[in-house]
């Protein structure tokens, strides 16, 4: 897809890979990039990011991606300041570990925190879903506005969504919720490719290894320094702009469908 004057809104953008995302593309021709989080850092990012493109193509959102309201405001701004929204990186997620079952002293059985995984649900799963297919509706009014009805390649690509998967979507222990909400998103990556090319959308899915990020620095670093590591060819944590080039290379090449796995030969062990 041509990255010209092209508009983009990327969740999670205030740290990671999101983040390094956000300054990869700020180095394209792109018009301008809705960055959403929920931390008070969006703003310091956007402000050091936009003095590093040496433009201001950066635009701040503070808030929580599972809120309705909110999306749709981010989205309304957007359209109403740059036009259609043609690029969504959904990529705000966090982690909630524990083993999905576990015996306490009195032999009781424990089940991980049904609360816990509705909030992962909302946040990893639903969110992106959401963030998605309201960058697929920006379009799609866009295009029904010049009477334009089925898609034709000859339009060329009006579109691009990049789910962030995970190595943990085929199952890691003790990520039963992350896990789960990682693999539905290839569920819904997989439907809404066959939907939004309607509208000259397409719709990808990147599944990272462990990234150097403040979510992996979270993990005791024992875990990550004795089982992670050497198990990856690599033997390194991947660097956040690694992972931003290879969602770079999904988002210009069209012919990237599917899913793309950037994981330094990690895979979770039986
Ligand atoms: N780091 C890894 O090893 C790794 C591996 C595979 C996939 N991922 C995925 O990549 C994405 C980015 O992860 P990261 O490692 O850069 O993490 P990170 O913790 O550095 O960044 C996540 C960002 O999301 C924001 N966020 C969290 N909840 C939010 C909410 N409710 N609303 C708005 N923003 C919210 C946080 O404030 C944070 O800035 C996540 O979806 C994660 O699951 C990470």
């Amino acid at each position: 897809m041509q990255l010209n004057h092209r508009v983009a809104v990327i969740t999670g953008g205030a740290s990671g890979i999101a983040r390094a995302t956000c300054l990869e593309l700020g180095r394209e021709e792109v018009k301008a990039i809705g960055v959403v989080d929920v931390s008070d850092d969006v703003f310091a990012a956007c402000e050091e990011g936009n003095r590093t493109l040496g433009r201001d193509v950066l635009v701040p959102f503070k808030g929580d991606v599972s809120s309705t309201a909110f999306r749709q405001s981010v989205y309304a701004q957007m359209v109403q300041r740059f036009g259609p929204v043609h690029i969504c990186v959904p990529a705000a997620g966090i982690v909630r570990d524990a083993l999905a079952v576990k015996l306490d002293e009195t032999g009781k059985a424990v089940l991980y925190d049904e609360h816990l995984f509705r909030k992962v649900i909302e946040i990893n799963l639903l969110a992106p879903i959401y963030w998605a297919m309201e960058m697929i509706g920006t379009v799609a009014k866009d295009r029904a506005k010049r009477n334009l009805g089925r898609w034709e390649p000859e339009e060329k690509v009006q579109g691009t969504i990049i789910f962030i998967g995970s190595i943990s979507s085929v199952g890691n222990r003790g990520q039963v919720s992350y896990a789960a909400t990682k693999a539905g998103l290839e569920g819904a990556q997989a439907t809404l490719a066959k939907e939004a090319i309607y509208h000259g959308v397409r719709c990808a899915i990147i599944h990272p290894g462990f990234t150097d990020t403040p979510m992996v620095r979270a993990m005791d670093p024992k875990l990550v320094r004795e089982k992670i590591l050497p198990l990856t060819q690599l033997r390194r944590l991947l660097r956040p702009e690694e992972v931003a080039d290879a969602i770079l290379f999904m988002i210009r090449n069209s012919a990237a469908s599917g899913a793309l796995w950037v994981d330094a030969g990690w895979h979770p062990p039986a």
